[in-house]
């Protein structure tokens, strides 16, 4: 039963509405196709089972989007509805591979390096009713602009490092898998050094075991344990790991505030080489619907349109109109991309701050004079 204040017990008709009708419908779906699939079935693409446990995702998606825009004045009440949500749909969703790892959070979130491996390879690890499901969920758009942004961020290396001479340096922060460097070209006679840095040591181990070893000559790959925190302060990343000449962060930044960004953004611009470039990948909320991720699989992200991106990357010191944003083939995520060069980066520290609240200060005492005279 959920348990009410006195802000959800008027919407409780409603509540129960939506569970007595469109979960149940859901629920009734969902027990119909277990009946009917072989529970060491692998999933086939586009059969009728395939079509029709689309079919019943696709109508509990609609109906839980309804019931939270009918009730987006009360997130309490949205939260307590999704949590029973998924309680009573746990006996069938939890069936699939992807939805039981993003309900049981192994590594503490939804979207660790493993969850990670499987989106790229489209794989359906369960059986049965869970390989249907598992195929639906690798097919939902934000999958597949994972997946497009795991080939947008390589490109975006290869010609970043084809346009430069000599060298180069590149820091990854968050890089679970690191996929981009599977099959990785030799830039002949450079030296391309890169460190992999992730917080979690599962992934540095996957990383060290399957992508490290294979790199041709002259790309060195590190897996380094560090918490991209820690970057907010560069004079330590610095001293620990010299600068760079590209930094980048594909699938972190949607999981941390404003604040937290703001910090690790400005001290990331002073991490940067001469001419060197920070890359961060971002999911614009106006391009896909959460719903899904939010009510069946317990994956949350902030949802942040390409204005609120842009007013994080002003906060932490940088001059957005000299940014570069392109877009993965979904269309759902934006590389923001910005150069270490003059006019770039503006200064925000306190010196700075000081300097300009100095000169507000003096003119508004100066129109302050003016409007006594
Ligand atoms: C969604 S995955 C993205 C991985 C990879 N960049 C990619 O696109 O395939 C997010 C990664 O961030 C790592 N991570 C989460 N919080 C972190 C932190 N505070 N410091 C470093 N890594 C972190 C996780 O361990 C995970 O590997």
């Amino acid at each position: 039963m959920i348990q009410s204040n006195d802000s959800t017990t008027s919407k409780l008709p409603a509540v129960l509405e939506f569970f007595s009708q469109d979960v149940a419908e859901f629920k009734k779906q969902l027990a119909q196709l277990e009946s009917e699939i072989d529970k060491d079935a692998t999933a086939v693409p586009n059969s009728d089972l395939h079509k029709r446990t689309i079919a019943a995702l696709e109508q509990s998606v609609i109906a839980c989007r309804k019931f939270e825009d009918e009730h987006e004045d009360n997130p309490e009440l949205i939260k307590e509805v999704q949590a029973r949500f998924r309680e009573e749909t746990a006996p069938w969703l939890e069936q699939s591979w992807f939805a039981n790892r993003a309900h049981t959070k192994p590594s503490g979130f939804a979207g660790d390096y493993e969850m990670l491996v499987k989106i790229y390879e489209g794989a359906t690890p369960a059986r049965g009713l869970g390989a249907y499901l598992d195929l639906c969920f690798m097919d939902i758009p934000l999958a597949n602009a994972v997946r497009g942004r795991k080939d947008m961020v390589r490109e975006y290396l290869e010609k970043d490092i084809a346009n430069r001479t000599g060298d180069i340096r590149i820091l990854d922060i968050a890089c679970g898998p690191c996929r981009e460097f599977l099959d990785w070209p030799e830039f002949a006679g450079r030296s391309i050094e890169v460190i992999a840095m992730d917080n979690d040591p599962v992934a540095l181990e996957y990383i060290e075991a399957t992508v490290a070893t294979q790199l041709p000559k002259g790309t060195t790959l590190i897996p380094t344990r560090y918490n991209a925190m820690r970057a907010k302060k560069s004079e330590a990343t610095i001293k620990k790991f010299g600068k760079f000449d590209i930094i980048y962060s594909v699938g972190l930044a949607d999981y941390l505030t404003d604040e937290q960004l703001v910090g690790i953004f400005s001290g990331l611009g002073e991490t940067l080489n001469e001419g060197g470039a920070l890359v961060i990948a971002f999911k614009d909320t106006e391009r896909y619907d959460e719903t899904p991720y939010q009510w069946h699989l317990d994956w949350f992200f902030y949802q942040r349109t390409v204005e609120d991106v842009l007013h994080i990357f002003e906060e932490a010191g940088f001059n957005t109109e000299k940014m570069d944003l392109t877009r993965d083939r979904s269309g759902i995520i934006v590389n923001y991309v910005s150069h270490q060069s003059p006019g770039c980066i503006r200064r925000i520290d306190s010196a700075e701050l000081s300097r300009s609240a100095r000169a507000k200060r003096k003119s508004t005492s100066s129109v302050d004079s003016q409007q006594q005279d």
